[in-house]
């Protein structure tokens, strides 16, 4: 099989809070046809919240014991990522690249017949991109694929509704196909993705699409306003800031996670959940240097005193330009 997921996922001990969203997302999950969005501000978590998404929907539900979300189904969905980045210019360039990458669908092009007849026959180019000519895989596309030239060459959505159809019926997961697309706001030219999602709902309706990004409504993120409220059904998950509370659960969990070896003490963990306003990777920021200070002058407990140093010294570090500090990532949940 081309891609899997682990049986039980590191990031999902390592999630903090956000029970009202995976519970939404969950149900969102079993609920049939339904899409799903996910919006938010910048580094609010949205991504740490796809990936638990794609955990749940391979049917690895330990998130919700721990968070308490009572469960008594389990998806089964053949789940794939992508992040648009900035040269996924529009939606005809998002469904190329779904097609040919392949951590989605390119490989399963290539394992499944159905869905390999249907790339061949429609797509030349989709053919030489997935099968090997001037593309990325150099493999035994067979000659008569290669030189298979369609009547006319089909629009991409078409190749696209069809190809994930088949691939959904193979029966590989009895959910079909969670398609989830990240940084979905960094796609310039949007238009045509929701006439997509209505053609999937009757044509191929065991693929459903996650599509996350930065936007404060379900139009801001479509920028189509048409129906676009229908097509994700009530599935539309807001990620607001993070409560304190929340935040605290995040520097609980990296106790643990170095076994209590390093310890904050309460006042401590209230500095810096409040310092944080609501951006977990504040208190990953501020919280990983203070363990890094902590541990350099041989300390095992963190006082509210040392947040206010750390955060001293961070925003000294971070006045200078070009400065390591500020391309490091700290202990992430993905
Ligand atoms: N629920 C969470 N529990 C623990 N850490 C989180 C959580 N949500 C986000 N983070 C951390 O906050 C940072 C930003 O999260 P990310 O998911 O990348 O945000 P976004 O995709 O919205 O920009 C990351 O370092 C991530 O590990
Ligand atoms: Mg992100």
């Amino acid at each position: 099989m081309p891609f899997s997921l682990p049986k039980r996922s590191p990031s999902a001990d390592r999630f903090a809070g956000r029970k009202q969203q995976v519970s939404d997302s969950y149900h969102a999950l079993l609920s049939a046809g339904t899409n799903i969005a996910v919006i938010g501000n910048r580094g609010i978590g949205k991504t740490s919240l796809a990936t638990q998404i794609m955990n749940i929907g391979g049917g690895e539900l330990s998130l919700l014991d721990r968070l308490s979300v009572p469960h008594d189904e389990k998806p089964d969905f053949l789940t794939m990522y992508f992040a648009c980045g900035r040269t996924t210019k529009t939606t005809g360039d998002l469904l190329e690249k779904l097609l040919t990458s392949h951590a989605c669908l390119a490989d399963w092009i290539y394992d499944v017949p159905a869905a390999r007849k249907i790339a061949t026959g429609a797509s030349p180019k989709l053919t030489a991109k997935v099968l090997g000519i001037g593309g990325e895989l150099s493999t035994n596309a067979t000659t008569e694929e290669i030189h298979q030239r369609p009547a006319l060459e089909q629009s991409i959505d078409v190749v696209f509704s069809n190809v994930a159809n088949a691939i959904a019926g193979e029966g590989v997961a009895r959910d079909g196909l969670l398609i989830v697309v990240d940084e979905f706001d960094q796609i310039e030219d949007r238009s045509g993705f929701a006439s997509l999602l209505k053609a999937l709902a009757t044509n191929a309706p065991k693929v459903r699409f996650c599509i996350i990004g930065v936007a404060t409504d379900i139009q801001d993120l479509m920028k189509e306003h048409a129906s676009a409220d229908r097509l994700f059904a009530g599935s539309i998950i807001a990620l607001p800031s993070m409560t304190e509370a929340e935040l605290r659960q995040i520097i609980d969990i990296a106790e643990k996670q170095i076994g209590k070896y390093i310890t904050f003490e309460a006042g401590a963990k209230d500095r810096l959940a409040q310092l944080a306003q609501g951006h977990p990777y504040m208190v990953h920021l501020i919280g990983k240097y203070a363990l890094r200070s902590a541990h350099q002058i041989d300390r095992r407990t963190i006082s509210k005193e040392d947040i206010n140093i750390t955060l001293l010294s961070l925003k000294v570090a971070i006045a200078k330009p070009l400065h390591p500090l500020l391309s490091v990532k700290l202990f992430c949940v993905r």
